[in-house]
């Protein structure tokens, strides 16, 4: 971050505009030096999201096709960056760039073409995406602006959504899940293609979010403490839904695997989790008499998103450990 460039009043005009629900009415960036401080700010905490999600992908071992890229509303570009980033510019064939403002998608080719001189990039609309990026785009949408989305989004041949980690946002791309899943393969966060469990009766004060994590370097950094001070900005929480769907097959995952949503509830001598598989969205319990090493870890924050469990009722009676919660436990032993 550069404080001499950042220009204040327009974060805080931006973050208004968001916080009022008017930032769909029109096109908010007035000129190049809006997309740099939101790039310097705001976008790098959705490109911290971004990360999460993309190493989560690659966690489950799924790889982008060779295809062009396309990040929808694009702003600052920050998505597609992300990406290549994650993947390499060299495994896809290309970048586009769309946004309602022109501004927009000026300053995110020419941030690309900076990072990826050797990459094809360019603005506009393909009739059909290949690789169809979204992110933060849903607030700013109106219900029949979504739904053409969708319509676009099912033309596809990936997509990777993401959006913040609010009610309605989740809600939305569970909706749009259930609309598309039968055309693609839910890859993640889903550990099944079912129906979303979210929607069961019941579930209905639920929603599916994960948190991200910032860079640690920055709760000691002036300037993201001035940041997150002007804005109201808790620097912290990282809240993210998202959806990712492909139309090439994939295997189905174990009926063992869970996905953690939100974030572990800790007690004294047990740790309950909200956790998504194929037989639904329950509450699980894992007591700290069956497993003391790992509720430690949970006590700690350290929750791997995908969990393989053996489940009796609501209580976890057997994990299959991952080699994350082996360095974890290794990490505790050392420091025993
Ligand atoms: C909150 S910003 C997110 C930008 C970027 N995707 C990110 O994650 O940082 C939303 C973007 O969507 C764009 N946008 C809003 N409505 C749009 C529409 N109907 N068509 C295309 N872009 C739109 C805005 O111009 C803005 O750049």
């Amino acid at each position: 971050m550069n404080l001499e460039t950042i220009d204040w009043q327009a974060l805080e005009r931006l973050r208004h505009t968001y916080l009022a629900g008017t930032a769909g009415n029109a096109d908010y960036w007035r000129n190049l030096n809006d997309l740099d401080s939101y790039n310097q700010t705001f976008a790098q905490r959705i490109g911290w999201k971004w990360d999460y999600v993309l190493e989560d992908l690659q966690q489950l071992g799924w790889t982008p096709p060779k295809a062009e890229v396309l990040d929808w509303g694009c702003g600052s570009g920050v998505a597609g960056r992300a990406f290549l980033d994650q993947f390499g510019a060299d495994t896809v064939t290309g970048l586009r760039v769309w946004d309602r403002s022109s501004l927009a998608m000026d300053f995110a080719m020419k941030t690309a073409r900076k990072r990826f001189p050797e990459l094809s990039v360019q603005s506009g609309l393909p009739e059909a995406p290949s690789i169809l990026l979204l992110s933060h785009v849903l607030t700013e949408l109106t219900p029949e602006q979504t739904d053409e989305l969708a319509n676009f989004v099912a033309k596809a041949e990936v997509v990777i959504w993401v959006e913040p980690g609010t009610y309605e946002s989740s809600l939305t791309l569970i909706a749009i899940r259930e609309r598309l899943r039968s055309q693609f393969s839910v890859i993640a966060p889903c550990p099944h293609a079912e129906q979303c469990g979210i929607l069961a009766p019941g579930n209905e004060r639920h929603w599916c979010h994960h948190f991200a994590s910032p860079p640690p370097g920055i709760f000691t950094d002036p300037d993201w403490s001035k940041f997150a001070n002007l804005m109201g900005i808790d620097l912290r929480s990282l809240p993210v839904s998202y959806l990712v769907m492909d139309k090439r097959p994939r295997a189905a995952m174990s009926a063992e695997t869970y996905r953690v949503i939100g974030r572990a509830r800790v007690y004294k001598a047990h740790a309950q989790f909200l956790a998504c598989n194929r037989c639904g969205v329950k509450e699980y319990e894992l007591h700290k008499r069956d497993f003391a090493s790992v509720f430690k870890q949970v006590k700690k924050g350290n929750v791997a998103p995908l969990q393989e469990w053996q489940v009796t009722g609501e209580r976890i009676t057997g994990i299959t450990t991952r080699a994350d919660e082996e360095a974890a436990d290794e990490d505790d032993s050392a420091s025993e």
